[in-house]
């Protein structure tokens, strides 16, 4: 990326000069590497921002929001790392913003890379996005934040047209971006196919599905914006969205002879060495049952195979924002499409509470049985008792509204889950927390840190895990995705905007309910 070369300008004392051909860094390389002035706490943590003139997008209102906030923030690199982590996604992340060719004075797009991969998630740009909703307000303007979350509204609404069962998305064409190759896909088999120009990745995630509803429900919420709704392919693609779901409640066996169905919605196999980068039983997965009501996930938030396909997180995520999408359709008057995501939502609460929730015998205060919520389960009886990272998870359903933090069935999740009975739960010297199969056991992913301190009202507790995300960043001031809790110099992927936007977003939170906290000191 080369820009901003041989500008003239005209200096204070009327000589003509030449700013000299600039080459942006790559932010890669640019991440992993320490940039001064550092902060002037114990971490001197790196100056992380990309200069200025390489800036993705441009928000007069975030630099504000930044300088009042950084100012009730005492100590040096708690506030350093708040500036360097919030305006993360729009500082380097905005890989095209324009108009789409169908309608080129109207629609726009907005494609959106998770960071080091050079594709647009429909999770993590949802995501990303819902981390500025704090300087989200109505605009038609091209250069407003509003655009940026309709231009994406209209991408993911392309890319679920398209293709439904994928994850991960290339650049629109507009954008005269080239596609990206992804080889860890290319002897992929799937069942749809699908166009490798158009999809970067093909894992069937039922998150991903739920994250445009999120996306759309976020827009509209802080905007009130429902005209927009009505304009382009938006009630298209939350009719997809339900029919996709609705498909991936059948069972995976004919529920009389326990023979595989023919044809299956979905089906994913890879050659690798990852048992969770492809599905047993030859691409159908671990057998799901009939009946439950429950939609069937392939592949978690993390991008791992399910181990048993009723993902209870992101089966709360979709029942949450079918909920409040179907306002959305409702007001630009889709009345049938608002009723049938009703109709739909309202069992699949029903469905979690009775197949989502396990009495783990002797588990409970003084040897009394205890009930949690299950990560995973298949309806023939079979669970999975623990958490992953990566949202949604089980610890983050107080956080987006499935449940009350109060609710005794999530704080007994919630404690479990944050302590060895959890196998992805770690502590070491430097951090303690949640990781993921995706980078297996031992490390520590600083995003389940964040998500422990937007669901706890426990000042001990936040300022205990504030202090150690402080110390995870191995100097550098970014949230990496995983973190080796006894070593912070052994993380992984420099550059994952999504994280350091939640981070940001944290902090906010942080502020308007214990602004108190942001006052003290880390040093100690
Ligand atoms: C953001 O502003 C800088 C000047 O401060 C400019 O050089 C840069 O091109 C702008 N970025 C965008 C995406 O407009
Ligand atoms: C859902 O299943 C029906 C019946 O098999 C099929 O015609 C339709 O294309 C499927 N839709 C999606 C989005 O998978
Ligand atoms: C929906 O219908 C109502 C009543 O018929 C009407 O006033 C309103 O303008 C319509 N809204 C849209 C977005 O079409
Ligand atoms: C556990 O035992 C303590 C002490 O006897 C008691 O106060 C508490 O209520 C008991 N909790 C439950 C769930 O029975």
């Amino acid at each position: 990326m080369v820009v901003g070369c041989a500008q003239v300008f005209v200096s204070l004392l009327g000589q003509i000069g030449v700013v000299t051909c600039q080459s942006c860094p790559d932010y890669s390389s640019y991440s992993k590497t320490r940039h001064e002035p550092f902060s002037s706490g114990r971490y001197a943590l790196s100056s992380a921002r990309p200069p200025p003139l390489c800036r993705t997008f441009n928000s007069s209102a975030l630099e504000s929001l930044l300088s009042s906030v950084g100012d009730t923030i005492a100590d040096p690199d708690l506030r350093r790392l708040f500036e360097n982590t919030y305006p993360n996604t729009l500082d380097t992340a905005i890989k095209w913003h324009g108009f789409s060719s169908s309608n080129p004075d109207s629609e726009e797009l907005t494609f959106i890379i998770t960071g080091d991969i050079n594709a647009m998630w429909l999770r993590d740009s949802a995501n990303q996005l819902q981390s500025y909703l704090p300087l989200l307000s109505p605009s038609p303007d091209f250069n407003s934040l509003a655009s940026l979350f309709r231009g994406a509204i209209n991408l993911q609404a392309r890319y679920l047209l398209t293709s439904p069962y994928c994850n991960s998305f290339q650049p629109p064409p507009e954008s005269n971006l080239p596609p990206s190759p992804n080889p860890a896909a290319d002897n992929d088999i799937v069942f749809p196919e699908y166009d490798p120009n158009k999809v970067f990745e093909c894992k069937y995630e039922l998150d991903s599905l739920a994250s445009f509803l999120q996306l759309s429900t976020n827009y509209h919420e802080a905007t009130h914006d429902s005209s927009f709704f009505s304009k382009f392919h938006w009630a298209k693609a939350a009719k997809t969205v339900l029919e996709t779901a609705k498909n991936m409640t059948t069972p995976t066996l004919d529920p009389d002879t326990n023979r595989p169905l023919v044809p299956q919605p979905y089906t994913f196999t890879r050659k690798t060495t990852r048992s969770t980068e492809t599905l047993a039983n030859d691409g159908i997965g671990h057998p799901a049952a009939a009946g439950t009501g429950l939609v069937r996930s392939a592949f978690r938030p993390s991008d791992d195979s399910t181990t048993y396909q009723f993902l209870i997180p992101s089966n709360m995520l979709l029942c949450v924002y079918l909920a409040s999408a179907s306002l959305i359709a409702r007001e630009i008057n889709e009345t049938s499409l608002a009723d049938e995501m009703m109709a739909f939502s309202t069992p699949l609460r029903k469905a979690i509470q009775t197949h989502g929730i396990v009495s783990i015998p002797g588990d409970g205060e003084n040897g009394t049985g205890e009930r949690v919520y299950a990560y995973e389960v298949d309806g023939f009886g079979g669970y999975l008792l623990q958490d992953d990272a990566n949202l949604p998870s089980l610890l983050s359903a107080a956080w987006f509204g499935y449940v009350s933090p109060f609710d005794p069935v999530y704080i007994g999740t919630r404690r479990r889950i944050l302590s060895a009975r959890n196998p992805y739960y770690s502590k070491g010297e430097v951090v303690g927390g949640v990781g993921s199969a995706h980078t297996g056991p031992g490390r520590v992913w600083p995003m389940s840190l964040v998500v422990r301190i937007l669901t706890s009202e426990d000042d001990d507790e936040i300022k205990g895990a504030l202090g150690e995300l402080l110390g995870s960043t191995d100097g550098l001031g970014l949230v990496h995705e995983s973190v080796d809790g006894w070593d912070a110099a052994r993380w992984t992927r420099e550059w994952f905007s999504w994280a350091n936007g939640l981070f940001g977003g944290m902090i906010l939170d942080l502020g308007r309910r214990k602004g108190g906290i942001l006052g003290g000191s880390f040093q100690g």
